[in-house]
This record gives C-alpha cells, sequence and structure tokens, in this order.
C-alpha cells in the first residue's frame, strides 16, 4: 500500500495519523516525506512487498509504528565499495552499518578481494586442513597474546564453545553473564533478570526457550560492585563469567577497574573469565579489550572483523581451555599423547578456505599498520561523536552520542531489571523518522548509532554531520521538533 495510490488508502493513513494525535502539519509532512522517500526507494519497496510472503524476515532497524508503515522496507543493495553502498534505484549511501562492524577497514579492500579470488582459483577444500590456517593461527596469537586459537563460523557458535569449554574444565554449570550485554542467539545465554517476590530470577528473553537452558545462567548488573560480590558468593559453583568489556548496548560503560577487579576475583577463585570480544575485537586495539584494559581472560572470543566480511569466528586463550578440543598439545617420536578431557566441538564449514584466506589478509594488514590504525580510526570516531554532541546541544535536542573505538551510539542509561528496553512515545517517532531522513539523504545508520571504518572519509563525516542538521531542520519545519 502506498500512501496515495487510492483517495481511499490515503483517508485510512490519515485517519491513523490523526487518531495517534498527529497534528494537521505533522500529518501534511508525514505523507509528503513518505512519498518522497518511497519514490527514491522505489525498487527497494516493490521487491519488499513481492518478498514477504516468501521470505520470513525480522530484519527492522527501528520498530514498527503503524505511522511509519510505509517506510518500513529494507534497502536492498547491490554493490559496495569502500565506504559506500549502492541500492537497486542507483542511489549512494555512505554505510555507517559496516556489516555489524565486521568491515574495519571498509567495503571491498583490493587486498581481501584478491586473497578471496585467489582461494576461490584453487577451490573451496571443507574437511581437509587449508592450507593458510597456521598462519592465521600466528596471527592471531601473535595480536592478541593468546595461547592457542580453534575456528568456528559465527560468534553464536563462539559463545557455545567457550561456554562448553569452560564447563568441560570446571566440571561446574552455573555461568554468570550481565544484563544488556549480547552474546549471539544460543539459547544457553538468552536469559534476562527479573525481579519476582523480591528475588532476582532468570527468565527467557524471549518464547521457545525452555527455561532448563538458561537455569545455570546468573545475570548481573554490569559495573556493579554488587555484582562481584555475589560472584566472590558463588565462586565455587560458577564455571565461567562471561563479558562483553564494553557492551555495544551501551558503549558508555566502559568500567576498567570492575574489569581488572573481576579479573583477580575470578583468578583467585579459579573461574574461567570469557572475553566476548566479538565487537571489541582488533577494533579497540589490535589487541582487543584485553590489552585496551590490561585485562588477559583466560578464552577469549573473536569474529567479525577477522574475517574481512566473510563468516568466521575465533575461540581462543588458555591452552588449558583450548585443550578440551582437542586433549592438547603432544609430539612425534615420544610417548606423549594428548592428555586433557574432551568435549564436542564440530561445524561443516569451520576453517573455510576462503574465509581464511580473507582473514589473513586482514590480519597481515592490522599486523603491518600496528596499533596507530586503529589509534587514528577511533579518535575520528570521538571527534565525530563530539561534532555531533556540540550541535545536539546547540539545538537543545534530547540525543547524547558516546564512542568506544569506532563503534559509535547513544549514550545509554542503567535501566532496572524489570524495566521494559524501550518505552514508545512521539519521541521514539522522531528518533525512528530522522534514520529515514538520512536514509533519504544518502546516510544509512545501524539503529541510533554504527561504525566507522578506516575507508571513511573526511569528506564522508562532513556529509553525515550535514545530512543530521539538513534532517533536524526539516523534522523542525515538520512539525514534529519545536521552531527555534
Ligand atoms: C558481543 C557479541 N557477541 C556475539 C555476537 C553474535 O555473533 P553472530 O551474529 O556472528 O552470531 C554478536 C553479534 O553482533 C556480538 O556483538
Amino acid at each position: 500500500m502506498t500512501i496515495t495510490t487510492t483517495p481511499e488508502k490515503f483517508i485510512n493513513i490519515n485517519t491513523i495519523l490523526t487518531e495517534i494525535g498527529l497534528t494537521s502539519r505533522q500529518r501534511e509532512y508525514l505523507v509528503n516525506f513518505t512519498n518522497r522517500y518511497n519514490k527514491k526507494t522505489q525498487k527497494s519497496k516493490k521487491q519488499a512487498q513481492l518478498n514477504r510472503q516468501h521470505i520470513a524476515d525480522n530484519k527492522k532497524m527501528v520498530e514498527f509504528q503503524l505511522p511509519l508503515k510505509e517506510l518500513y522496507y529494507p534497502i536492498v543493495t547491490q554493490q559496495s565499495s569502500g565506504s559506500k553502498i549502492q541500492d537497486l534505484d542507483g542511489n549512494e549511501y555512505i554505510d555507517l552499518v559496516m556489516g555489524y562492524g565486521s568491515n574495519l577497514l571498509g567495503h571491498n579492500p583490493p587486498f581481501i578481494k584478491a586473497a578471496i579470488i585467489e582461494q576461490l582459483e584453487r577451490g573451496i577444500q571443507l574437511g581437509s586442513q587449508p592450507q593458510l590456517i597456521g598462519e592465521v593461527a600466528t596471527l592471531i596469537k601473535e595480536l592478541t597474546g593468546v595461547e592457542r586459537v580453534a575456528f568456528s563460523n559465527t560468534g553464536t557458535e563462539a559463545v557455545m564453545t567457550a561456554i562448553r569449554l569452560a564447563r568441560t574444565i570446571t566440571e561446574k554449570n552455573k555461568i554468570v553473564i550481565f544484563a544488556n550485554s549480547y552474546h549471539g542467539h544460543f539459547d544457553g545465554t538468552l536469559g534476562k533478570a527479573k525481579i519476582v517476590d523480591n528475588l532476582v530470577q532468570t527468565k527467557a528473553i524471549a518464547s521457545g526457550i525452555p527455561t532448563n537452558y538458561i537455569k545455570d545462567i546468573l545475570v548481573l548488573k554490569y559495573g556493579d560492585e554488587r555484582a562481584l560480590n555475589i560472584i566472590k558468593q558463588e565462586a565455587k559453583n560458577l564455571a565461567a563469567v562471561l563479558v562483553e568489556p564494553v557492551q555495544s548496548r551501551r558503549p558508555n560503560l566502559q568500567p576498567k577497574a570492575f574489569l581488572q577487579e573481576l579479573r583477580q576475583i575470578t583468578q583467585e577463585a579459579q573461574i574461567p573469565l570469557i572475553f566476548d570480544e566479538m565487537v571489541t575485537g582488533f577494533r579497540i586495539h589490535p589487541g582487543g579489550a584485553q590489552a585496551w584494559f590490561e585485562v588477559a581472560a583466560d578464552i577469549v572470543i573473536y569474529g567479525k572483523i577477522v574475517g574481512g566480511g566473510l563468516p568466521i569466528s575465533i575461540i581462543a586463550g588458555k591452552a588449558k581451555y583450548l585443550d578440551a578440543i582437542d586433549g592438547g598439545m603432544w609430539h612425534y617420536g615420544d610417548l606423549s599423547s594428548p592428555q586433557t578431557k574432551t568435549t564436542v566441538f564440530a561445524g561443516t564449514y569451520c576453517k573455510h578456505p576462503l574465509a581464511i584466506a580473507s582473514a589473513k589478509a586482514v590480519l597481515e594488514h592490522l599486523k603491518a599498520q600496528g596499533a596507530t590504525l586503529q589509534q587514528e580510526l577511533n579518535q575520528r570516531t570521538s571527534q565525530f561523536v563530539d561534532t555531533l554532541n556540540s550541535y545536539f546541544t546547540a539545538e537543545e535536542l534530547p540525543i547524547n552520542l558516546t564512542s568506544f573505538g569506532s563503534l559509535f551510539g547513544p549514550y545509554a542509561e542503567e535501566k532496572d531489571f524489570n524495566e521494559p528496553s524501550e518505552k514508545k512515545s512521539q519521541l521514539s517517532l522522531v528518533f525512528d523518522l530522522l534514520y529515514y531522513h538520512l536514509l533519504a539523504k544518502g546516510v544509512m545508520l545501524r539503529g541510533n548509532g554504527g561504525f566507522l571504518s578506516t575507508a571513511h572519509t573526511e569528506a564522508d563525516l562532513d556529509r553525515i554531520v550535514q545530512a543530521v542538521k539538513d534532517s533536524i531542520s526539516e523534522l523542525r519545519q515538520g512539525g514534529f521538533l519545536p521552531f527555534r
């Protein structure tokens, strides 16, 4: 349904807009903007309508709100290069999604493309040992200081494996995770804390997750001294503490002292500390959050950046835990043999030759560039966020961004356990409209934030800032923000 196809439908949408309390000025503006945006991205909208029946797709950048219904469709992209991505209608966007953080070096860098093509020419051999695997493992060890490395495909799989290794070695079950963290979609981490009858309990975050999967999960507040006390009390029952060192959902919380204290407590109690470095790994520093916070975890998982856009994840860390995959080190020519008790680890696509070739190109580049690559990019991201925040303050807008490395997003306050994750209001309508205004001006955000890459130029950043300013000004004209 497009808003203006038939007068009858036009009346329908206007009725809806009136019912939710929009003024006539807001309604008129919204209908005009929607028409303009639909026209500009018409091929994407057409595909969405054609495919909806066939493709079960829950991908959304903003939550469904009826007044914006006509704007809800994914932009269908056909090619990308550097910081830019192009849609089916030929519109170009400065991409800030950057493969959910995978494309630290931009889209399709020539050296990664060449490495993938070279491997493609040699074929895709699954089930045998990829030629480049040893070099990739060595590079990861050099950059991060881990002792051993295993290869998997996604962050979710890596989290699942890390927990299994910890449980195998400790012979315990209970895992501490922290509220607001994201560790992928393995059932065993999909618990949230809820206060029932004054007691903190773990509940499934969605339907289809049996209580049995999460009964051994203890969800604590991140960065909170009380969490450390609970870990001390529970120490003898814990198989691991799983941490997202800086949460993508709350990048402003960067609790170095907390992490260091957590390390000390877990070390003394011999509880494996697992760092989920899917986002922070190779981004904040070549050695990731471990190097940044000066905390050596027992098990560390990486992904995203390492694959340069191809699916890969890394389970790494101390030999004591990684040995549960293969039994540990042994030599030819003597009586040595695998000594450690092992558990299950598998996957058809683990060590995929294309992903390994791409990883080698990425890691060699990171090694050659040294920490300067991250320092410069992180500094640019912080300046970019400062520029936007100064503008928001001057315009008296309730938006405050923050960054960690090249990740940026809204400053997030601490929530109580029972607080809903998002409250819908006129303000959320304005934020969602801002998202679509930016798309209309050629800027593709990841929700309310995104990632910068080394491919983003100063001209790109200037264009983004200008697009934000123009969007805000239009939203003021449309009556969605007060005039100044
Ligand atoms: C911190 C963290 N852990 C785990 C995951 C899951 O990774 P994947 O989507 O590759 O399964 C993500 C994904 O964004 C993540 O940010």
